[in-house]
């Protein structure tokens, strides 16, 4: 469906928990975030009841997505009940890798069809201060098995921070040996975040330019929400929510693992499903249109809004 600034509506992010095994610093405080109660966390069924009335509106693309959403048992069995559901054309995970290597098989064969791999850096002292977990040689291990599986779209997450910018370049060459297409993504003032400095877009490309030469940018990605710039056969992209707002462009809705409905990732949640579970299929599916229709125009993460969420990336889902 299209929303009330005519901007069609078919792509879902679908957090399946706010639990973590990483404690990145722009996400969550070094002793972690309250839990969500589990009997507040949507069950499989629930979610797949939900897509099934999300899809009927026009819903085609799903992502997983957390907290880290492989800490949650089986989700394998997740993706096989979304993939049967009609009108969904894919199923995509967000994940930081660290526990995927053992998963993927079952991933696999649940039709899984893309995979994103958060990372960083690949020097591990520095991994570990951002993460204040293990790593990353896991995450690694992860990356390159996926690169292995015929027909999985995978690629690679990097904010970039004070705390990673000595090995931009490194992670550049990294990704571009195994030929995964690397992204990185500013850093968005929530939760920790709000309090750190993210490289901006500019930043990271004059450090890039230092390393390899000068990265012109591709003609056919602009205005995209994943700007594509290259360097002989070198590829990166950029998700600049801060300094190329891509709102006017937005097609995505978010469903909190407790049930909620946001219709924009700076807006407090519009509209509690799991609230609605007790109601026929029909009366979900009018509220869900109405909040649609109100999902706001853009972020306003520039202004300091006064209601802006106060929920972390774990609670949200990125
Ligand atoms: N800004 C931008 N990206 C963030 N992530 C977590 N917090 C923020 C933030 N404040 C990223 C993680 C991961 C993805 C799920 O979200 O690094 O790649
Ligand atoms: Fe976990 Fe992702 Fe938050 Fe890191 S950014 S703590 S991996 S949810």
């Amino acid at each position: 469906m299209k929303d009330g600034f005519g901007r069609t509506i078919e792509y879902l992010r679908v957090s399946v928990t706010d639990r973590c095994n990483l404690r990145c610093v722009y996400c969550m405080p070094a002793e972690g975030l309250k839990p969500m109660r589990h009997s507040d966390i949507l069950r499989y069924e629930e979610i797949a009841r939900l897509v099934r009335i999300f899809a009927s509106l026009g819903v085609k693309k799903l992502r997983l997505t957390g907290g880290e959403p492989l800490v949650r048992r089986n989700l394998d069995t997740l993706v096989s009940m979304l993939k049967r559901i009609d009108g969904i054309e894919r199923v995509a995970l967000t994940t930081n890798g660290l526990l995927l290597s053992e998963q993927l098989p079952a991933l696999i064969r649940a039709g899984l069809d893309a995979v994103n791999i958060s990372l960083d850096t690949t020097d591990p002292a520095a991994f570990r201060a951002i993460t204040r977990g293990e790593g990353p040689e896991r995450v690694m291990e992860a990356i390159e098995a996926c690169a292995r599986v015929p027909n999985l779209a995978v690629k690679l997450n990097c904010v970039p921070t004070t705390q990673n910018a000595e090995g931009l370049c490194d992670l550049v060459s990294y990704a571009n040996g195994l030929g995964v297409p690397l992204r990185f993504i500013e850093l968005m003032p929530i939760g920790p975040g709000r309090t750190m400095k993210g490289l901006p877009e500019a930043e990271v490309l004059e450090r890039l330019t230092a390393c390899f030469g000068a990265w012109t940018p591709d003609r056919d990605t602009e205005g995209e929400k994943c700007r594509v710039f290259r360097c002989g056969d070198r590829t990166i992209g950029f998700i600049s929510p801060m300094t190329h707002r891509f709102c006017s462009r937005c097609d995505r809705i978010r469903l909190t693992s407790d049930g909620k409905l946001k219709t924009c990732l700076e807006y407090p949640p519009q509209l509690d499903l799991r609230a609605m579970l007790s109601e026929p299929d029909e009366a979900i599916r009018a509220a869900m249109i109405q909040t649609i229709l109100n999902k706001p125009a853009a972020h306003r993460f520039s202004e300091r809004a006064a209601d802006t969420d106060p929920r972390r990336m774990a609670q949200i889902g990125g």
